[in-house]
This record gives structure tokens, C-alpha cells and sequence, in this order.
């Protein structure tokens, strides 16, 4: 029998693209989605689905009661930084309240194994690589909504014996595509906030412009510096570390590459390679922002030999831009 996981926010951009890692690995999968900000089109076919909401835990203890899952992979959550410092009620509800209840319903349920989805946005700003046990200082609400959780995820590792590994993120962006070539599932947000599917739509012509938020960061070209991951990366390193949790009980990694990109340079690449001029206009900072941030992934290539395949931002943003042209209206044109 394979393994059965169920997968929250499996809608969602890297949600998704883990599900369908998951399945194409042998893994069974079942999503539970409030599609709030998913989208049911992203729910492998494979998949069994369950909409509903982690706060509703009679929902859940009925979820759990239908599949007998192995693991958890937990990717519901809202994660806009700057829409945080707007709706900080809205983000620690959702995802510190929502995480507790998934917790303690695992537990009710003896399900003990956890992949949780963290972010680079625990970390204050810095112009060095950023390891795991460096400081935590987050700049947004979203980021401590994130930090709150993983130490409860902590704790119940010490007093009920749950097994975990927190992944965090650092820029989650390009799409993945299948054995042709052919992109299958992309970045798709209502309404786009991130700074690659807005540069790319540019370049479809659905804008006039990308804005640069804030050109008097202290960094050389005076904008944000940010490590982008692509997403296929990411669902790679979910498989390696739910294998790993058999010897490992309690993980935390960074996953990045090494390598920071200005805002102007991720506008610059995409020029190249769309064919675009891609306007820009500089604009003022955003709030929840951080001048740097840029990841060591040394240690979960040293423990569990993770190694990203799409390590160059002209490589990702390409991957992005198939997504892009090929569905110009995200999951939009697929009726869901
Ligand atoms: N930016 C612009 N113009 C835009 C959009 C973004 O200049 O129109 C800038 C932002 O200010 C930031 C950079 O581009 O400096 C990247 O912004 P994104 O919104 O694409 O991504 P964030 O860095 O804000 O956040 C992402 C995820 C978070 C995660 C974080 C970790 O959305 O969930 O990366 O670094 F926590």
C-alpha cells in the first residue's frame, strides 16, 4: 500500500505542484482546500478533494476520519507579506488558529509526521547568506504568523512526539512542466501581487507597466534583493524530507539558492527573456518589506541531498513565462 498524504492548501501554487510530485513518487493524495485563494484546476486529477476550511474542525475530524493518513503536508495559509500588515487578524486566524487546529487534530487522529510550510519572512534582513539558526526578526505580520507556528509545531514535537520538518521558503516562482516541455501549473493569484507574474503580464500586454517598489534600499542598485526558488525545487525537497522523517524527527531547513536578485534585475531577465521592453515605474516601498534576503540551503543539501535543477533566474523566469503564455488567464479559462 503507498503511503497516503493528505496535502491542505493543495490548491494553491506550491501546494499543487507538491501534490502532483507526491503522486507522480507512487504517493496517494488526498487535498483539502477552502479555495479562498486556489484553485480547483490546480488539484491534480489523481487527487481525491475535500473542500473546506482548517478552522472548521468537525470538518476535519471527519477528513481524518475518511483517510487513514501517513503524513501531512501543510501549505494552507495566506501569504502575502504586504496584505498582512493590512489584515492582521485575518493572518493570525488563519494561519496560526488554522495550524493549531490541524495540529491538534492530528494528534486526536495519531497521525504523527508534519511537512510545514515556512518562509524566508522569519528572518530579518541580511546582506549575507541566512542560516537556519540566524536571527528571528520578522518584518510582517505574515512572517510572525509563521514564526508563532513553527514553534508550536515545536512543541508538539516535545510533548506529543509529532515528527516534523519546517521548510522554509525563500521567492517560490516559475511553473512546472511536463514531459513535453509543456507548462501544467503556474503562479495564478486573484488578484497577482509577486513581482515575476506581474513583470511576465507586462509582457502579455495585460499591463502598462511593473512598479518597483522602492529604489532607496541600502543595496547597490537601491532595490530589493530576493532568492528565487523554483517551485518544482521546492515539491522535490517536501518528497526528500517525508522520507527522511522515518530517521529524522525534527527538521528545519532553508530552501534557496544561494543568490539574490535585485527587483531591477528580475525586470532586466525578464526582458531578455520575453523580448519586451517591460516598462517600469519606480514607486515607494511596500510595507512588510525587507532590503535582503538571500538563503544558505547548505544544510538540507548536506542532510538530505537536496540540490535544486533550476538554480539560474533566466531558467525560472522561462518556465514562468510558458505558464504565462499558454494561459494568459491563469486557471480562469478552465471554467473553475
Ligand atoms: N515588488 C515590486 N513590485 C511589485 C511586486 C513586488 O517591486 O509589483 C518587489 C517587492 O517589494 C519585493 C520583491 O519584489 O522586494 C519580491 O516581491 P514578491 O511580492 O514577489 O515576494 P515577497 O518577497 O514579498 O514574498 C515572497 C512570498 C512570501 C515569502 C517571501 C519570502 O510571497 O510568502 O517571498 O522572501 F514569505
Amino acid at each position: 500500500m503507498s503511503m497516503h498524504v493528505l496535502v491542505t492548501g493543495g490548491a494553491g501554487y506550491i501546494g499543487s505542484t507538491a501534490a502532483a510530485a507526491l503522486i507522480h513518487n507512487g504517493y496517494r493524495v488526498t487535498v483539502f482546500d477552502n479555495l479562498s485563494r486556489g484553485h480547483r484546476a490546480a488539484v491534480p486529477l489523481e487527487a481525491d478533494f475535500v473542500q473546506g476550511d482548517l478552522g472548521d474542525r468537525a470538518a476535519l475530524d471527519t477528513l481524518f476520519q475518511m483517510g487513514k493518513f501517513d503524513a501531512v503536508m501543510h501549505f494552507a495559509a495566506l501569504a502575502e507579506a504586504g496584505e498582512s500588515m493590512q489584515k492582521i487578524g485575518l493572518y493570525f486566524r488563519n494561519n496560526v488558529t488554522g495550524s493549531q487546529i490541524l495540529l491538534d487534530t492530528m494528534i486526536a487522529h495519531d497521525v504523527k509526521r508534519l511537512i510545514f510550510s515556512s518562509t524566508a519572512a522569519v528572518y530579518g534582513s541580511k546582506d549575507s547568506l541566512i542560516h537556519e539558526d540566524d536571527p528571528h526578526e520578522p518584518a510582517s505580520v505574515y512572517g510572525e504568523s509563521k514564526l508563532m507556528t513553527e514553534r508550536m509545531v515545536r512543541w508538539y514535537h516535545q510533548r506529543e512526539g509529532l515528527r516534523y520538518c519546517i521548510l522554509r521558503y525563500f521567492n517560490a516562482c516559475g511553473a512546472m512542466l511536463d514531459e513535453h516541455g509543456r507548462a501544467v501549473r503556474g503562479e495564478a493569484h486573484q488578484p497577482e501581487t509577486h513581482l515575476i507574474p506581474l513583470t511576465l503580464q507586462v509582457a502579455l500586454g495585460q499591463r502598462p507597466h511593473v512598479s518597483i517598489f522602492g529604489t532607496d534600499y541600502p543595496t547597490p542598485d537601491g532595490t530589493c534583493i530576493r532568492d528565487y526558488v523554483h517551485v518544482e525545487d521546492l515539491a522535490r525537497a517536501h518528497i526528500l524530507a517525508l522520507e527522511a522523517l522515518d530517521e529524522r524527527a525534527a527538521m528545519t531547513y532553508n530552501l534557496g539558492n544561494g543568490q539574490g536578485y535585485s527587483v531591477r534585475e528580475v525586470i532586466q531577465v525578464a526582458r531578455e527573456v520575453t523580448g519586451h521592453p517591460i516598462p517600469a515605474v519606480e514607486a515607494p516601498r511596500r510595507p512588510g518589506d525587507g532590503p535582503i534576503l538571500v538563503a544558505s540551503a547548505e544544510r538540507i543539501s548536506r542532510e538530505l541531498g537536496w540540490q535544486p535543477r533550476y538554480p539560474k533566474l533566466h531558467d525560472i523566469i522561462a518556465s514562468a513565462w510558458a505558464w504565462h503564455r499558454a494561459h494568459p488567464q491563469g486557471y480562469a479559462e478552465q471554467g473553475i
